[in-house]
């Protein structure tokens, strides 16, 4: 009797868990808050735990499994999945419908318009209502099995309301721009190159072999076709969508249906000005013969289906003028050319500087200093040069010569072999030392404020600093010497500096800049070794044990801190007195489990970082905009829109006194 209640209350929390993550992702409209859903989930997890034999794959609890081992498995689709033919311009979309009203003969065709989402299409294979596999693309014939990826992606329902044996949709993964840009963010942080677009951070983290990776990627999905209809009897691509939104896919809600190719045109032009717009990235729209009927009629060619098409929106893209190339020294010693720009407007910003990456890459291009150039966003990112504008010339460019010597020491440059970096190998080099005082002092390392670019040059040069760890031993008397001075700079600084002091070693490890070494990673080793002997002890085997701790960090740590540089280092900031232990992993707190925080206005007591930390330390999560999903807001001295937002959504405020009195709990209850 009891397993049959504890039975039946499983299935209502799927049911229910379904739709919550349904309101939540697919159509953005929550109607219970995450620690509502939490604690459904975790009575979920509760019932699973004790009758493992009643877990099924499509269970939510279910969405994140294990890694595997070697490469994906291929898998043939049953139907090709076709790509489509493009067009560029107006004019070559009119050929298109002249086309397809000529092979259409008496008919007429109706058009429906959909946004082209730049990710990568994926087929899903449902059997009698359950998901049960999900592949590439790859070649269109062949992909590659990615079910246990695609289980992670929340908009896709891993059961639908259908008992036909076997159903394929298809559609488009892809990562919103928001998370795009957060993932580049940690991935520069972590010193690893970023994704050049978000399609291939999509097509990355789809491809991840451990399924708990490409979950934290937030990835989503639209649904906008299907493979073969056994036993549904649709008749229209626009009966289709909306069909697919009946079975809870997530269809994009931009689509319209149109009777003229001119209306067509019209419409994709006001997407082309208002793209930027988008939560998430789109490189065109496609236009699809609506009737399936017609379809069938129009047919396919091998590779592309003859009723639809591509209209390919340009890449936003600027002219402007090369006015210089400068050449500056990262902390790793790395010479980085970069062109200065006359300033432009380009999507939404004013560019005055694109990197040109490396020697190599200004000679490929053949860019010269006094080039006009086309710039461009590739995926919305960092601005590159495409090239210059060879028939512009005047004859007064010149070609860049990469230095032989560093531009921050004279020293001699160096260029490997095999490599397109070249460095500045001086241990002793001044413009090296100054960006590794900027990265020591940086808010993320060891946040000393105070010691900006011009302060650091002028210790430099008066020989005061030789290596990070002279900070302290900085005395009042060498600061006010020092030109911009006043006794009470002098006096926050050394302040700040002694306040650095106790900043823990997951910050220190950081502040080193040890290469691949980013904040996360610093975390996660502080976290594991509790102090900076534990790490040196380390062989790489353990340190690659260490989850997230990939070969790459573990051979970087392991060879850095055997080095004599390393080892002095280290010695004098202990001698310092930098606190360079850390406590162990604990259990989180719960002061905040399951909320999600804003911060607004101005706190009296703490930094806005402090508080998103003990936030996080507390088990909740902080993030930037009130939205439905906001469960706390804070609200500091002078709280701006958010705090009206949140009022309008009756959504719980408390005060920086009752904030602190939620922090406190945590001190006062640990075990809770
Ligand atoms: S329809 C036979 N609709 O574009 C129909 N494709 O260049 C094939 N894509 O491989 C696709 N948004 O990855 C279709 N609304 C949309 C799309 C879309 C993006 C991608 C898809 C496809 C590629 C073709």
């Amino acid at each position: 009797m009891e397993q049959d209640k504890a039975y039946a209350r499983l299935l209502e929390l799927r049911e229910k868990l379904d739709f919550y993550s349904y309101q939540y992702y697919t159509l953005d409209k929550p109607t219970i808050t995450d620690y509502d859903y939490d604690m459904l989930y975790r009575e979920l997890e509760t019932i699973e735990g004790a009758h493992p034999e009643w877990v099924t794959a499509d269970s939510p609890t279910q969405r994140v499994g294990h890694k595997i081992s070697g490469g994906f498995n291929k898998y043939t689709h049953d139907r090709p999945m076709l790509s489509l033919g493009d067009v560029f311009n107006d004019n070559e979309l009119r050929e298109f419908d002249r086309r397809v009203r000529s092979d259409l003969g008496e008919q007429v065709p109706q058009y429906v318009v959909e946004l082209k989402i730049d990710g990568l299409a994926i087929n899903l294979i449902y059997e009698n209502g359950m998901f049960v596999r999900g592949v590439t693309r790859g070649d269109g014939v062949v992909g590659e099995d990615v079910t246990n990826n695609v289980r992670t992606i929340k908009t896709i329902p891993l059961k639908i309301d259908s008992h036909s044996p076997h159903i394929e949709i298809r559609g488009e993964v892809y990562m919103p721009v928001r998370a795009f840009d957060a993932l580049n963010i940690q991935r520069s942080e972590d010193e690893l190159e970023p994704f050049a677009n978000p399609r291939n951070a999509a097509a990355g983290s789809l491809r991840q072999l451990d399924p708990q990776i490409t979950a934290q990627r937030n990835l989503s999905f639209f649904a906008y076709a299907i493979g073969g209809t056994v036993g549904m009897t649709i008749h229209s691509q626009e009966e289709l969508l909306e069909d697919l939104k009946k079975l809870r896919f997530h269809v994009n809600k931009e689509y319209r249906v149109f009777d003229s190719i001119e209306d067509v045109i019209t419409f994709i032009h006001s997407w082309d000005e208002r793209r930027d717009e988008l939560p998430y990235a789109t490189d065109g729209m496609v236009i699809k013969v609506n009737s399936f009927a017609q379809q069938e009629l129009l047919g396919n060619t091998v590779k592309i289906p003859r009723w639809a098409i591509a209209y390919k929106f340009p890449p936003e893209r600027a002219k402007t003028k090369v006015e210089g190339i400068s050449v500056t020294v990262g902390r790793t010693g790395v010479l980085t050319p970069a062109a200065d720009l006359t300033p432009v407007r380009l999507a939404g910003t004013t560019v005055k500087r694109a990197t040109l990456h490396n020697e190599d890459y200004i000679k490929e291009k053949d860019i010269r200093i006094g080039d006009t150039v086309i710039i461009q966003k590739a995926g919305e990112i960092i601005p590159e040069v495409v090239g210059p504008v060879v028939k512009e010339r005047t004859g007064q460019e010149n070609v860049f010569v990469m230095p032989t010597h560093c531009p921050g020491c004279g020293h001699e440059v160096v260029r490997p072999d095999g490599e397109a970096a070249t460095r500045c190998v001086n241990p002793e080099c001044p413009a090296i030392l100054s960006q590794k005082v900027a990265h020591f002092v940086s808010r993320n390392a060891m946040n000393i404020d105070g010691l900006g670019d011009a302060i650091t040059a002028q210790l430099l040069q008066q020989g005061l600093i030789h290596r990070v760890s002279d900070i302290y031993d900085l005395k009042k008397e060498d600061l006010i010497s020092l030109e911009g001075f006043a006794d009470k700079s002098a006096d926050n600084l050394l302040k700040a500096v002694e306040d650095s002091k106790k900043v823990g070693l997951a910050r220190v490890l950081f502040a080193l800049g040890i290469r691949f070494v980013g904040a996360k990673a610093a975390r996660i080793l502080a976290e594991h070794f509790g102090s900076v002997e534990a790490l040196a002890a380390a062989s790489t085997e353990e340190l690659t044990d260490i989850d997230e701790i990939g070969p790459r960090i573990a051979e970087s740590v392991h060879t850095w801190i055997r080095t004599d540089e390393a080892r002095k280092l280290v010695a004098a900031l202990e001698a310092a007195g930098v606190d360079m232990t850390a406590q162990k992993r604990q259990t989180k707190g719960s002061a905040f489990r399951g909320e999600i925080v804003v911060l607004t206005g101005k706190l009296e007591t703490m930094t806005r970082k402090e508080a998103e930390e003990a936030v996080v330390a507390g088990g909740g999560k902080c993030t930037g905009s009130v939205t439905g999903k906001t469960t706390l807001v804070v609200a500091g001295a002078d709280p701006g829109s958010k705090y009206e937002k949140a009022r309008s959504l009756g959504t719980p405020i408390i005060s920086e006194e009752e904030f602190i009195a939620w922090i406190q709990r945590d001190k006062t209850f640990p075990n809770e």
